[in-house]
């Protein structure tokens, strides 16, 4: 089979697509004829040597995807072959077959495409995990998305929507904020031209934001805590900018706000069958048209690298996905 492979860290560049030996099946595992894979911004940390998690060499890089279980393990119970199934398999994704456990795939149900599915699993579920279990968002809340039009912070926008929130969206060009525009935010601030407290307070009467998303970090989270509301809830999700913030205690203490850590393997870890369960319900959303998946680009396996170059030059809206096959 063709995989990507990253023999060491470094740029997009320094990937390559080989033919490889397919590995033998451990008994609770099942093989996936890949067939599609969504790409993301810790895929360009990850190859970097930058990501948390730092996979033996050499490896193929693609957190999720979506394909064909093309054969199974002598102890798999929970998953056929010929099942359609999408998977956050963390590394791995960006080959034509991929052999994981069963525990970490999700059945597709037949109106949802590869390509959607393959987009799904780590945004959505981030996403729904951190506004339900760690900002416990509410109806009638104000949710501040920063990088509004991201991966994740597109699908909080529409999650924020439908769990009845009042969206003001945050993003760094004009036609971005249009996008975010038609999944329903209230109001958008162009955060490289707007001061964003000055807004946040104008557009919530001085209240500040109860729940802010921020994927961005450095001088946007530094920003987010002059505008959040008493007991509000700061959610950590990511450093997209590339500085980790420092966090000013005297902040928290004046404005009663909780700052919380957003990590979806931890999650995964200790509430498998809650994040499985997340799926069977998003994705009947998707099929009934509730949510709806942006998938702004798609591009062919060997052109991998360009399509990091896109994520890596801020660029893309919404998600990429590799077609393989
Ligand atoms: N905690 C978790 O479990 C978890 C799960 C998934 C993702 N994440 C994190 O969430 C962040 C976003 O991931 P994603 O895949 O949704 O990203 P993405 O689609 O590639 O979007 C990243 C966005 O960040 C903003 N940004 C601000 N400064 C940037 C810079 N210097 N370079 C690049 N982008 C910059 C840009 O939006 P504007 O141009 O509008 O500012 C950009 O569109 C990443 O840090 C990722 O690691 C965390």
């Amino acid at each position: 089979m063709k995989a990507l492979l990253c023999k060491k860290f470094g740029p997009p560049e320094s990937l390559v697509l080989e033919q490889v030996e397919s590995v033998a099946l451990d008994a609770r595992d099942v093989r996936v004829a890949v067939h599609a894979a969504g790409l993301n911004f810790a895929d360009t940390l990850m190859i970097a040597g930058q990501y948390q998690v730092k996979p033996g060499m050499p490896f193929s890089p693609g957190m999720e995807m979506a394909g064909v279980v093309t054969e199974v393990g002598s102890g798999v119970t929970r998953v056929r072959k010929g099942d359609r199934v999408m998977s956050t398999c963390v590394y791995g994704g960006f080959a034509e077959e991929r052999c994981i456990s069963e525990d970490m795939v999700f059945p597709i149900p037949d109106e949802v495409s590869f390509t959607i599915a393959a987009a799904f699993p780590i945004t959505y579920g981030t996403t729904y995990h951190a506004l339900t279990d760690r900002a416990a968002l509410k109806p009638g809340e104000w949710l501040l998305v920063h990088a509004a039009s991201s991966g994740v912070g597109l699908n909080a926008v529409e999650l924020g929507k439908l769990m009845g929130a009042k969206v003001i969206a945050c993003s760094s060009t004009d036609e971005k904020l249009q996008i975010i525009k038609g999944y329903g935010a209230d109001e958008v601030i162009n955060y490289t031209q707007e001061n964003i407290r000055d807004r946040v307070l104008a557009v919530t009467a001085g209240r500040g934001a109860d729940v802010i998303f921020d994927p961005v970090g450095g001088d946007v989270f530094d920003e987010s805590l002059r505008c959040i509301a008493w007991e509000g809830r700061l959610l950590v999700v990511g450093f997209a900018a590339g500085r980790i913030q420092q966090i000013p205690a005297n902040h928290v203490l004046l404005k009663e706000c909780q700052i919380v850590g957003v990590n979806t393997a931890q999650f995964i870890k200790h509430k498998l069958e809650e994040y499985r369960s997340r799926f069977t319900m998003m994705l009947r959303w998707t099929a009934e048209g509730r949510l709806r998946p942006l998938i702004s680009a798609t591009y062919p396996l060997d052109q991998v690298p360009q399509a990091m170059a896109v994520v890596m030059a801020r660029s893309v809206t919404g998600k990429i996905v590799i077609a393989i096959r």
